[in-house]
């Protein structure tokens, strides 16, 4: 089956650096690369979601320039529908400025033309959103868009996904009504307001909400709701890694696009992991996004 999913974000043009050591403030170093590549969460998942082979379509902005073309035209080789990505004017593409040290990231985004994703683009996607099998929303657009789709979808009983990142605070009326909810553990902190470190912590908060809690926690794999009471764990899959950039984002399209295809929640986790562990082992957010067929195959290999 190719699921249906509609993904709603950002779209991002990433300006990577790589470097053998990040600066401290007021300080110069060489560093050893300097690359352009398509990022953003939103388009990153929704890249994923096609590459796994969903049937895609993408709500978001870029800005009318150089950037916001070359990510359109992405996005359309990979085979996501862009008639909901709207080039506005006046302000420019989303960036994000990455550095990347030994396989690991900071990043500082300029949201730009995501900023321009209103609750009405997202009205004007209702149809799409009721048709699809599920949902994926980040939060890199306002929040006033990403509770509007989760309204939305919730009324028309559609399975909305929330990548909870980067972290932020939801309201409750849209905590209540997200199907599975996936932040990391830090995220789970601040959108709870707790301390998760410890899976005890995180078990007290999971039988408080009403939706699915899934936990990612890095090369551990993910934690998720088995039931009202217990947390089941995914472990992580050990890869060589080369670029963490979009693991996050693979892991959300992959299990988006496992729920859209009916599986249950333990198949879906289990192959979202897989399909992350695989996207760190090439540079970039979206250079290592597996097909369905190399995740099938890595799982696998791994179970033999
Ligand atoms: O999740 C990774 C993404 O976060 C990058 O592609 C960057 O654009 C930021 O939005
Ligand atoms: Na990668």
């Amino acid at each position: 089956k190719h699921p249906k999913i509609v993904v709603i974000g950002s779209i991002n043009m990433d300006l990577v650096t790589e470097t053998p050591r990040v600066p401290a403030l007021g300080e110069t170093v060489l560093g050893s690369r300097f690359s352009t590549l398509p990022g953003g969460k939103g388009a990153n998942q929704a890249v994923a979601c096609a590459r796994l082979g969903a049937e895609v379509r993408m709500v978001g902005c870029v800005g009318d320039d150089s950037f916001g073309r070359e990510l359109m035209n992405n996005l359309q080789q990979e085979g996501v529908c862009v008639d909901d990505v709207e080039p506005v004017t006046d302000v420019a593409t989303g960036i994000a400025s990455i550095v990347v040290e030994n396989g690991d990231n900071s990043i500082i985004v300029v949201p730009g033309a995501n900023h321009a994703v209103t609750v009405d683009k997202v009205r004007q996607a209702e149809a799409a959103i009721r048709e699809a099998d599920a949902i994926l929303l980040q939060l890199e657009i306002p929040l006033e868009a990403v509770a509007e789709a989760v309204h939305i979808a919730s009324r028309h009983h559609v399975p909305v996904i929330v990548n909870p990142a980067p972290a932020t605070k939801l309201p409750d009326d849209v905590l209540q009504k997200i199907t599975i909810l996936t932040p990391n553990e830090y995220e789970l902190g601040i959108l709870l307001d707790k301390h998760s470190e410890e899976v005890a912590a995180f078990k007290e908060i999971m039988a408080e909400y009403p939706g699915t809690i899934v936990m990612t926690k890095g090369e551990d794999g993910a934690y998720y709701s088995a039931d009202e009471k217990s947390v089941a764990h995914q472990p992580g899959c050990k890869v060589e890694v080369v670029d963490t950039t979009g693991a996050g984002d693979t892991f959300n399209a992959a299990l988006a696009v496992m729920i859209g295809r009916d599986y249950p929640l333990a198949d879906a986790v289990r192959y979202a992991v897989a399909a992350s562990a695989l996207s760190v082992t090439k540079f970039g957010a979206q250079g290592g996004m597996p097909s369905h067929g190399q995740v099938e195959a890595f799982l696998q290999q791994r179970s033999e």
